[in-house]
């Protein structure tokens, strides 16, 4: 054997069993460093006649390649291998509890839409949803709000650029109304739902923001009249404020989607700058201020969703819901609802664990 044959097998051999990054580290100063075993023969190189350095030199240089890409090969199944250790040593055992207590909060709008999911699921209402991203038949048309009606005008509506695969309009829904379209075509009666989510209008003042919460209501039954609208929504509104003395004005209004139709007063009082809901509205110190739209549901609109109107009534309601939050929890701008102001979410949100129940507490 050679001596580079010799030094090569030895080295290679050290690299095999060297059992930590100190080690290597020593191995490769006393083969590569200033006065390293190889770089001792690549100084011989200089030395030699031209004939000897063609014959040694690809030699010298090839076990100098060998032993670095050994060093390194050894260094880096060292390192996984050290990272196996600290992976398998380094577990969390997520079942535990936390030692720190939650930091985030239930916003507002969650909270009243979980107010009103449980006191309508004690009426028998179920939750419904539909896409935000709606076509024009559902939102507009089967609603029998006809092409001219002025809520089609660009001004409100945002429409997307494209139509769908039926050549329909694409928009964001103006109202969660296209929920009573899309319940009625999938469902058979009788049927009780209410549809929280969010609408868009194109709108913006510290009243109005361009996306903002309703939640919606359907009955359709046999018989249904305006009395039982009337009854579900002042016992609604009795639980969402936690207060019987509250007072409706039902007023003549007009949407196309309910005949009659009837624009909902609740009495309230001014009180430190805020509205206090409760009382009847022409008493001393009270007004009325309107709360939501309501109605029976148009027969045409029964129609459209292939049911016969005179076999199935009912009444449909349409309610702001960030409204409905600023009335009871004092907020009186819209906008901060959906700033992300931190100050603002720890002010007035709501503990992650308080769930809203009848039983303990509506607001908890
Ligand atoms: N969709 C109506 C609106 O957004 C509200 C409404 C719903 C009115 C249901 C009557 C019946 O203003």
């Amino acid at each position: 054997m050679s001596e580079i044959e010799a030094i090569r097998a030895q080295l290679l051999a050290d690299i095999d069993a060297a059992s930590d990054a100190g080690a290597i580290e020593a191995l490769r100063v006393a083969a590569l460093g200033k006065a390293g075993s190889i770089t001792a023969l690549l100084k011989t190189l200089g030395a030699m006649t031209p004939e000897d350095r063609q014959a040694k030199g690809p030699e010298i240089h090839a076990l100098r390649e060998a032993v670095t890409a050994a060093l390194g090969a050894r260094k880096a199944a060292m390192e996984a291998a050290a990272l196996d250790v600290r992976l398998a040593a380094e577990t969390i055992d997520m079942s535990l509890p936390t030692d720190t207590p939650p930091r985030g909060s239930i916003h507002p709008v969650s909270q009243v839409m979980d107010e009103l999911a449980e006191i309508f699921a004690d009426m028998g209402f179920a939750v419904a949803t539909g896409p935000e991203i709606e076509d024009d038949w559902r939102n507009f048309t089967a609603l029998n709000i006809p092409e001219t009606h002025p809520a089609r005008a660009m001004h409100d509506t945002f429409y997307f650029p494209d139509t769908d695969a039926d050549g329909r309009a694409m928009l964001l829904r103006t109202h969660t109304s296209p929920v009573q379209i899309r319940t009625m075509m999938n469902q058979e009666p009788p049927i009780r739902i209410i549809a929280p989510g969010r609408v868009y209008r194109s709108d913006s003042d510290a009243t109005h923001t361009p996306m903002f919460h309703q939640v919606e209501g359907l009955v359709i039954d046999r018989g249904i009249h305006m009395g039982h609208l009337k009854w579900t929504l002042e016992t609604f509104l009795k639980a969402y404020f936690e207060r019987d003395d509250i007072v409706l004005r039902l007023r003549p209004s007009y949407f196309p989607f309910t005949e009659p139709s009837a624009e909902v007063d609740v009495g309230y009082k001014q009180e430190k700058g805020r509205r206090i809901v409760g009382g009847h509205g022409d008493d001393d110190g009270h007004a009325w201020m309107e709360l939501l739209g309501s109605g029976m549901v148009n027969r045409r609109v029964i129609a459209n969703c292939g049911l016969d109107p005179d076999e199935w009534q009912g009444f449909a309601f349409g309610v702001g819901v960030d409204r409905l939050a600023m009335l009871k929890y004092g907020m009186d701008d819209l906008r901060a609802f959906f700033d992300g102001d931190l100050r603002w979410l720890s002010h007035y949100g709501f503990g992650a664990l308080s769930v809203p129940t009848l039983s303990g507490g509506i607001s908890a």
